[in-house]
């Protein structure tokens, strides 16, 4: 079969540190940078590692200055955190994080019940972050949330998804990843919001994020891959959820994703089964299995 209409190569972004720990209460410091260590290992280029949010609204990320100070990087991986105003910015440069993100919604209900504030306002405080950030030569990514349906508002119109997407890729970030965040998505909805954001986006500077809530995730990546979208997030072991969205589980599963690239012909430069091991590994320290179905196959 012809494969001309998929990227060649895909770049992963892993969100298992990040996305994944915060919604976990009690993780060590030491599990934390044992497994970024070991992330850093399997060929990934790019761990979001941490935020620097209000430790009161996410407390199991408020040792994230810790974590940044006693990994060990590596030159090919950029290690990356979450900065929602100012005060997250300069704990995040104090850090020495390589690169920032910063996250609104489009949604009204979940940008409230996330941020505390308006679209409108979240970009008002996201213009100042911005400037600081590259005037440091910081390269700063934008999440969109709630891209498809939100906990609160219900449907969300892809218009509207285009409208704020326009407005970070203006202010500045070289790349919007677009969030499925309670994982409701399936492929003809997905089809028509990434439409419709790519009337208003170049299509190089789009990542897809999807939540594997409802199993439809994988469904939803293929969809965005024949769309030309070569940066995906996941999450190694399928850690994770979102502590404002009620119910909602983690990201896709990483090792998931290396599979369905990997059997499309795709290049991704990560090991699966490396990673999958690093699966196994947080896992036995969480006291689970992984929720990756490949990551069970490969262990059984
Ligand atoms: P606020 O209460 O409106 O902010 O929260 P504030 O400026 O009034 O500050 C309140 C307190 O927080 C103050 O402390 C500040 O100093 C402190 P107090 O005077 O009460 O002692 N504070 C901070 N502390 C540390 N670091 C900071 C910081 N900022 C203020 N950066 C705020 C607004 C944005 C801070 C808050 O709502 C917040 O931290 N939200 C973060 C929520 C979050 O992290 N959610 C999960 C990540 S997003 C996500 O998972 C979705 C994504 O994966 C994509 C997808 O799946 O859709 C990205
Ligand atoms: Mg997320």
């Amino acid at each position: 079969m012809a494969n001309t209409i998929l990227p060649s190569t895909v770049t992963i972004v892993e969100m298992g540190p990040r996305d994944g720990l915060q919604n976990e209460a009690s993780v060590s410091l030491e599990d934390k940078i044992m497994l970024i260590n070991d992330l850093s290992k399997t060929g990934l280029s790019h761990i979001e590692s941490g935020s620097f949010v209000s430790p009161k609204w996410v407390p199991q990320m408020a040792d994230s200055a810790q974590v940044f100070g006693k990994i060990a990087r590596s030159p090919n991986v950029i290690y990356s955190a979450l900065t929602p105003n100012m005060s997250g910015l300069e704990q995040a440069m104090a850090a020495r994080v390589d690169q920032v993100a910063i996250f609104t919604s489009a949604s009204e209900g979940f940008c409230q019940h996330n941020i505390n504030c308006s679209i409108a306002d979240s970009l008002k405080r996201f213009a100042p972050v911005m400037r600081r950030a590259m005037n440091n030569n910081i390269r700063v990514r934008g999440y969109l949330s709630c891209v498809v349906d939100c906990p609160y508002d219900g449907q969300t119109q892809p218009d509207h998804v285009a409208a704020v997407a326009k407005a970070l890729f203006d202010l500045g970030c070289y790349e919007i990843s677009l969030g499925d965040t309670i994982g409701t998505g399936t492929p003809v909805r997905v089809a028509q919001m990434l439409s419709a954001v790519q009337s208003q986006v170049p299509t190089s500077q789009l990542a897809v994020h999807f939540h594997d809530t409802w199993g439809q995730a994988i469904a939803n990546i293929y969809q965005a891959l024949t769309m030309g979208i070569n940066v995906i997030d996941s999450s190694v072991a399928g850690l994770g959820g979102c502590p404002y969205a009620a119910g909602s589980s983690g990201n896709v599963a990483t090792e998931d994703v290396l599979y369905l690239c990997h059997g499309l012909g795709i290049h991704t430069g990560v090991d699966l089964n490396a990673l999958a091991q690093v699966g196994q590994d947080i896992c036995h320290k969480l006291n689970r299995v992984p929720s990756s179905k490949v990551s069970q196959a490969l262990n059984a």
